[in-house]
């Protein structure tokens, strides 16, 4: 396997773990290689949109020992989104051990240390009872699959251009954007599929009530560096990126002053850096920012800022197992 070269893609694995609500409870966890599932056709997650996913990763650190970082964040922020939605909350401990276990059983998948590569993990959580009208359900399946995926940047960390889309909203002031739900990336495919193809590395969106404010991009949140501060956009409708929480730790640590609040687009102007930080991409620099209608772009430069960097560093570090785990972020499998 050139684990190196591995996109964001796909791959099948040796399987993966389901969990099953019914009846009021969860059922215990079972181990399957069936890639498919059965649903029914009036299940509620096809039609409403019932679901609620994760991503998150597993590294091979230096010592060789595989290490999965902050699952039990992720786990409550599940917990958090099958609430907005009136899905079974799944509760931490199961979530956890699924991970765990869908790791173990996909050893082999788990890229070795030095490639870049990591395993990252999908789990889901969707409405499987058949129904016509809108409604909360009781019946939901938890699944956990995975895939090797290579690192975002094949060689050197390039910045990307991103297009700040005035024209289109992700997510409502007070609705689903701060979970996360199905929902808010099928609004977004739009603008990140025009971005695509007009060449731009990301989509940054703003506040949709008054379109003055950054909000996020469009599977990670956004970041600025201005002299001595990491400055991050607070906002109701916005996900709250474990990467960036993380980010915010290790910037504080490097005596950053850390500005977690409203961040308004005449704002972009006056940054040294600017980034987006998530479990796919980690940190990725951004070379320009483009505001779309008004023919306007802010540079950050072609080469990536030297604090991004550093945040990198010291966040790999400790996903590799090359630094101390002094936050007790790491899950040994
Ligand atoms: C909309 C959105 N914002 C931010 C993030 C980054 O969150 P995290 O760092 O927890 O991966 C993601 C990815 O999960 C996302 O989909």
């Amino acid at each position: 396997m050139n684990w190196r070269e591995l996109g964001f893609n796909y791959y099948k694995t040796a399987g993966n773990v389901r969990c099953i609500y019914r009846d009021g409870h969860w059922e215990e966890p079972f181990f399957t290689e069936d890639e498919y599932i059965d649903l029914h056709m009036a299940a509620a997650c096809l039609h409403y949109g019932l679901d609620a996913f994760e991503g998150l990763k597993a590294f091979c650190g230096e010592d060789g020992r595989v290490r999965i970082f902050r699952v039990a964040d992720n786990a409550r922020r599940m917990q958090s989104s099958a609430e907005r939605l009136c899905l079974p909350v799944p509760p931490v401990e199961m979530f956890v051990e699924a991970c765990k276990e869908v790791v173990r059983r996909n050893s082999e998948f788990v890229p070795p240390y030095g490639t870049g590569a990591s395993l990252y993990l999908r789990p889901m959580l969707f409405a499987t009872k058949p129904c016509l009208g809108v409604r909360a359900v009781d019946e939901a399946m938890f699944v956990v699959f995975c895939s090797p995926v290579g690192p975002y940047y094949k060689d050197e960390v390039r910045p990307g251009r991103a297009l700040l889309d005035l024209g289109c909203d992700r997510a409502a002031p007070l609705g689903t954007g701060d979970v996360k739900v199905g929902g808010n990336y099928a609004s977004s495919i739009k603008a990140g599929d025009w971005a695509r193809q007009e060449g731009y590395a990301n989509v940054i969106f703003a506040d949709s009530s008054e379109r003055r404010y950054i909000e996020e991009c469009m599977a990670a949140n956004f970041f600025a560096i201005k002299g001595k501060s990491y400055i991050t956009p607070k906002s109701t409708s916005i996900l709250p990126s474990i990467t960036n929480k993380s980010l915010c730790t290790l910037a504080g640590e490097m005596g950053l002053s850390v500005e977690i609040r409203r961040v308004s687009i005449d704002e972009l102007a006056g940054f040294d850096e600017a980034g987006a930080c998530g479990t796919a991409v980690t940190v990725a620099p951004i070379s320009s920012i483009t505001v779309a209608g008004e023919e306007r772009t802010i540079d950050y430069g072609e080469k990536p800022g030297p604090v991004s960097m550093s945040l990198l560093k010291a966040l790999q570090d400790i996903q590799y197992g090359r630094a101390e785990d002094r936050f007790g972020w790491m899950t040994e499998v």
